[in-house]
Parts: C-alpha cells; sequence; structure tokens
C-alpha cells in the first residue's frame, strides 16, 4: 500500500463484548489476523484494566476507546495511567478544548519519556457518527457537523494530538483540514461489503474508507457476529488488499 503498511495492518477489531473471558476468546482467534484490539467502556467497566494488561502481556496492541473528557488535570492523569498500561492508542474528546487536549499529550510523552514506554497515540474524537446538526443544535453548537467535525480536526492537531477518530464521510474533510504528514485519521462505522447492512443509511466498505484516507479502521459486529470470525476479519483485510493493489 502506498504508505508501506499492509491492509492487516489497518484493521482493529471492536472487543465489544462483555466479558473478559470473551474478549480473551476474541483475541485468541484474530491476534494474527488484525492490528490491534479496541477496549471501550463495555467491556472496561466490567472487566477493569486488568484486560488490557492482560492481551498488552500477550503482545497484542490495545487501542483505549474511553473518549476521556474532564478537567485538563484529570485527563492529563488518565492519560498518564493509559500510558503505563502500555495502550497503543487512546481516545480523549476533542471538544475538551485546547488546554485539555495539550496537557493530556504533555503527560503521555513525559510519561513514556521518564518510564520508557512506548508512547501512546493520542486520537480527538470530533463529533460522535451518532450526533447529527440537531444533535449539536441541543448542546449549543450552532454550525453543521462537518464545520465542528474541522473544527475539532484543526484543534486536535494544534494541541499536540496525534490525530482524530472521524466517520467515514469526513475522512476528506479532515485530511483537506489537517495537511500534516503522520496525522493519524481512525474511522470507525464501516461495513464491509460481505456484511449484511443493517440499515438504509449511507456506509462506506473498510477498502473505501482507507482509499478515502483512514490509517485504520475499526469493525466490531460485522466480525464478532459472524459465524467465523477469523474468517470475516481475513475477507475485510484480502477486501483492503485488493482495492489497494488496484491503485
Ligand atoms: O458497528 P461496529 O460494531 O463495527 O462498531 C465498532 C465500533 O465502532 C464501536 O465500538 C463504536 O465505538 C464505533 N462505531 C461508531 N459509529 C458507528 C458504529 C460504530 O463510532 N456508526
Amino acid at each position: 500500500m502506498s504508505d508501506g503498511r499492509g491492509a492487516k495492518d489497518k484493521l482493529i477489531v471492536a472487543l465489544d463484548v462483555e466479558t473478559a473471558a470473551e474478549a480473551r476468546e476474541v483475541f485468541a482467534a484474530l491476534r494474527d489476523s488484525a492490528e490491534m484490539f479496541k477496549i471501550g467502556p463495555h467491556l472496561f467497566t466490567s472487566a477493569g484494566p486488568e484486560i488490557v494488561r492482560e492481551i498488552v502481556a500477550a503482545g497484542g496492541r490495545v487501542f483505549l476507546d474511553l473518549k476521556f473528557h474532564d478537567i485538563p488535570a484529570v485527563v492529563a492523569a488518565a492519560g498518564r495511567e493509559a500510558a503505563r498500561l502500555g495502550v497503543s492508542l487512546f481516545t480523549v474528546h476533542a471538544a475538551g478544548g485546547a488546554e485539555m487536549l495539550g496537557r493530556v499529550a504533555e503527560s503521555v510523552a513525559d510519561t513514556a519519556g521518564r518510564e520508557g514506554s512506548e508512547r501512546p497515540r493520542v486520537l480527538g474524537v470530533t463529533v460522535l457518527t451518532s450526533a447529527d446538526d440537531a444533535t449539536l443544535a441541543e448542546t449549543g453548537v450552532g454550525c453543521g457537523v462537518g464545520e465542528q467535525v474541522a473544527r475539532l480536526a484543526a484543534l486536535a492537531d494544534a494541541s499536540g494530538l496525534d490525530g482524530c477518530i472521524a466517520s467515514p464521510h469526513e475522512i476528506a474533510l479532515v485530511r483537506r483540514t489537517v495537511t500534516r504528514p503522520g496525522f493519524l485519521v481512525v474511522t470507525p462505522g464501516v461495513r464491509p461489503r460481505t456484511a449484511a447492512h443493517d440499515d438504509q443509511r449511507r456506509v462506506m466498505t473498510p477498502e473505501q474508507a482507507v482509499l478515502a484516507g483512514a490509517d485504520y479502521v475499526v469493525v466490531g459486529r460485522a466480525i464478532l457476529k459472524a459465524p467465523d470470525r477469523a474468517r470475516a476479519a481475513r475477507e475485510i483485510v484480502e477486501e483492503m488488499e485488493a482495492v489497494s493493489s488496484e491503485q
């Protein structure tokens, strides 16, 4: 692929399961088929940081998607602990503002430097894919989703974050807004070609998202609910490979 990374390196599997036992099972089945495993508020609240430590100790890479949003000192402290857990990526809400974002970026860099560990990449959540213009208006944001995504992606970049989360339809906008090489775009809300579409909304496949400029795509249910999870993951990687080799 053009950035030198293989398609498998771009797949993040969402561990959207309830228990540590299920998470272990998914990790064991998919550790060779995906680059990283995303742990969100559901699994983290049920299984705790131990499941993160366990996957990292077993050689897996973890994307801790807890979307921190609090006063700068608290988010900086949470970022320090994420670095100590050994996660590769974690999220904060870019809407927390420049001071919150700058402080967490600084605390993660300090912690990794002092403790000699890998520095986790910090990603800013722009606008949740479940939100629309009306949702933004409810919370006092007067502009539309596109403008807000662009503003928050630029803020994340200017505040020292490593990248952002953007829905498939905002990848191109983010790339136009933030042109710094290396700024990561991580994209959830994709539907593999092989998976049944569960609604009529316009969706992008993982390969379309990668072509649009995503560094990583996050896939959960299309893999977790498949009868053969490893096969479902391999098919997604093959689809991404096929498209990139056509370029
Ligand atoms: O839809 P799927 O099960 O693949 O979702 C995987 C992850 O992507 C979820 O954990 C969720 O955080 C995120 N997601 C999202 N927007 C969507 C669907 C999922 O942000 N429309």
